[in-house]
């Protein structure tokens, strides 16, 4: 596997788009093609371009996985929609629970993700519309941390051999895979989607259950997804690369009403990086730290512990899982 880097200022983004979108055009054909759209940057950079390639050739899913945080199926669709960019929402929320119901290992859940996303509703959605070709927003930095078995990206397939004709019945077009992140946004940019979205903090395919360290279930996701909100609404100013919310598994004694309560705790993460392939902790104030713990438990049932991760990557990753 060869892939040559663009890097950031060498990227002449209008070359860029007209080039890919002319490849996209001659793949496809007159074929037809399909993508995801989770509203991260790589996937709405990819909607836009491919739209752009061959126009309503192009069918745009949002799979709602259940595992996205509050209220974002709706508000992705809406900004496209605005776009004139058509995107059908896909309940899937009971398929990917019940795939990861029981799972307790990291990389078992990511491959339940894999599975349960390209082969049950991606698989019957490419078999109904008849298309050929996936478009997917894989990124450089993806390809290199899974080749470098860091973490599998749960985008990448043919990069690690697995041959998506065979497996899944499509081919997999990736116009992204020369970009890092910064050059993916500056081709959002010139594509014409609005700041909201390329200036995005990155937001992992897995989506919360990368944040759930144990069971992925429906009320630990809702827990998490509080306490995403919470997080994201205080530090969206902060200027960081990228501010999460994890859920422990383990329990701590913690105090409500003078009673003990044997409850959840949660990791704040917020990094400074440039690229994600190395990340330091942003040196938060400590009046921001005790705010969030406070609204944290205050107002996400069973929290009785908030901490914040100190741990540079490495050793540490961005996400949990
Ligand atoms: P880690 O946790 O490996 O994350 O330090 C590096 C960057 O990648 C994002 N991430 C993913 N993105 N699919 C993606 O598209 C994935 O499976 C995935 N896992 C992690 C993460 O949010 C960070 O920006």
């Amino acid at each position: 596997m060869k892939i040559d880097e663009i890097k950031l200022d060498s990227l002449d983004t209008a070359g860029f788009i007209k080039s890919k979108s002319e490849e996209i055009a001659s793949r496809v054909g007159t074929g037809k093609a399909v993508n995801a759209l989770s509203g991260g940057v790589d996937s709405a950079a990819v909607t836009a371009l491919a739209h752009r390639a061959i126009g309503d050739r192009l069918k745009t899913y949002f799979i709602d996985s259940g595992l996205m945080r509050e209220g974002e199926p709706g508000w992705v669709v809406d900004i496209f929609a605005r776009m004139g960019i058509p995107v059908e929402l896909v309940d899937a929320r009971s398929g990917f629970f019940g795939a990861l119901k029981g799972l307790t290992d990291p990389e078992q859940k990511r491959e339940a993700i894999t599975q349960t996303f390209y082969k049950e509703v991606f698989g019957g959605i490419v078999k109904k519309s008849g298309a050929t070709f996936l478009l997917h927003g894989t990124n450089f930095t993806d390809v290199e941390e899974t080749v470098a078995g860091v973490k599998r990206q749960h985008n990448i397939l043919e990069q690690l051999g697995i041959d998506t004709q065979a497996s899944f019945g499509y081919k997999v077009i990736e116009p992204l895979v020369q970009l890092r992140k910064q050059g993916v946004r500056a081709v959002a940019k010139d594509l014409g989607l609005p700041a909201d979205i390329y200036q995005r903090p990155p937001f992992p395919g897995p989506a919360l259950a990368a944040r759930v360290i144990g069971e992925v279930t429906p009320e630990r996701v809702e827990t998490v997804r509080k306490a995403t909100s919470i997080v994201e609404s205080r530090l969206k100013q902060s200027g960081a690369f990228q501010y999460l919310a994890i859920l422990h598994n383990d329990r701590v004694t913690g105090m409500r009403e003078g009673k003990r309560d044997f409850g959840q705790q949660i990791e704040i993460r917020c990094w400074e990086s440039e690229d994600a392939v190395t990340a330091k902790p942003t040196p938060l104030s400590f009046d921001k730290l005790a705010g969030m713990a406070e609204e944290i438990t205050k107002n996400v049932p069973g929290v009785v512990s908030v901490t914040y991760n100190v741990t540079a990557k490495p050793p540490s990753t961005i996400e949990a899982i």
